[in-house]
């Protein structure tokens, strides 16, 4: 019996082109996999961000204040926040992510090494509202959203999910969020196909974790990763490729893939800098305050109400 909340992948495989959301690649192995990605030459994004904070540490401390209730949504491994708790000093730290249990580890060891600290884990998906413990407080929170992660969203979808964002915080509250930036394709496109093949590995994972929750039989050694910049969307495109005819099945369905057929797993939009702060003033973040890296290859902004 297929679970209700997954009627959604079983819904995006039988489309044409047929895509699973971006979501579905955070297992506990897909997490650890975006762990390897961050420290590949090729993926700039983690090492560029990471640059650009602490280069800007002293004014990012200054524009954001300190005693702060720290929200991180998708926080992952927690390590920019960690970096993060340490200029700014929260009162609190809340990581929310969809891969709970790696989420759970990764908010133990940062409590293990920053005692003062009162960090908690929430696990659950972003996009269906953020469910916070009652004794979260709301004045002086500051929701944190690094890695670019609001460009797996289309725009549409991530006017929105800031707009949830902006409901998370009072008048006093803020938002520091992390952009990636338009540049080179021939380095957007390696970023996201490098050629030890994790990216490849990391795509082609979402299968065994969707096999898993909806009981289907995807073979993985079928599917070719491919990923690729569209210019008129301005984003990346990742897909998996099926490498001969599949039949597919799960329970109560299934469908063939022809050779040459595609999954649209992900898209990562790379906003021009004014173009994402208009966005970010629709959502009712008002006033920005960016950082970028001397390449203009990202920028870390601090929008308030
Ligand atoms: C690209 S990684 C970024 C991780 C980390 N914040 C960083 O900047 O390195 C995206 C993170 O968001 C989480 N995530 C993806 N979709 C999510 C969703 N719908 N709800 C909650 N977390 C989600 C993933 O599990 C993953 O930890």
């Amino acid at each position: 019996m297929l679970l209700p909340r997954y009627t959604d992948i079983t819904h995006g495989l039988c489309q044409r082109p047929a895509r699973i959301s971006p979501k579905y690649f955070y297992d506990q192995q897909g997490s650890q996999l975006f762990e390897a990605i961050t420290q590949l030459p090729e993926y700039y994004p983690t090492r560029t961000e990471n640059a650009l904070m602490r280069h800007h540490a002293a004014a990012i401390a200054r524009a954001v204040g300190t005693g702060r209730v720290l929200i991180e949504l998708g926080a992952g491994s927690c390590r920019k926040a960690r970096a993060l708790c340490e200029t700014v000093r929260p009162s609190c730290f809340v990581g929310v992510d969809i891969s709970a249990d790696f989420l759970e580890d990764s908010v133990a060891s940062l409590q293990r090494d920053l005692p003062w600290l009162d960090a908690r884990a929430v696990g659950g998906d972003i996009t269906h509202g953020v469910d916070l413990p009652r004794d979260i407080p709301r004045a002086g929170r500051l929701v944190f959203y690094p890695g670019s992660s609001i460009g797996n969203f289309d725009p549409p979808h991530a006017l929105e999910l800031l707009g949830h964002m902006r409901e998370l915080v009072d008048d006093d509250g803020g938002l520091l969020i992390g952009i990636d930036l338009p540049k080179d394709v021939a380095i957007l496109e390696a970023a996201y196909d490098d050629g030890a093949g994790v990216t490849a590995e990391f795509n082609r994972n979402v299968l065994r974790h969707v096999n898993r929750l909806i009981g289907s039989d995807f073979d993985l050694a079928q599917w070719q990763h491919r990923a690729f910049f569209n210019r008129e969307d301005s984003r990346i495109e990742m897909h998996l490729e099926a490498l001969a005819d599949a039949q597919v099945r799960w329970p109560g369905g299934g469908r063939v893939f022809e050779r040459g057929e595609r999954i649209h797993t992900e898209n990562s939009y790379k906003y021009p800098l004014p173009v994402f702060t208009d966005m970010l003033a629709r959502a009712g973040f008002a006033q920005a305050q960016a950082w970028t890296d001397e390449r203009d290859w990202f920028a870390v902004v601090h929008a308030r109400p």
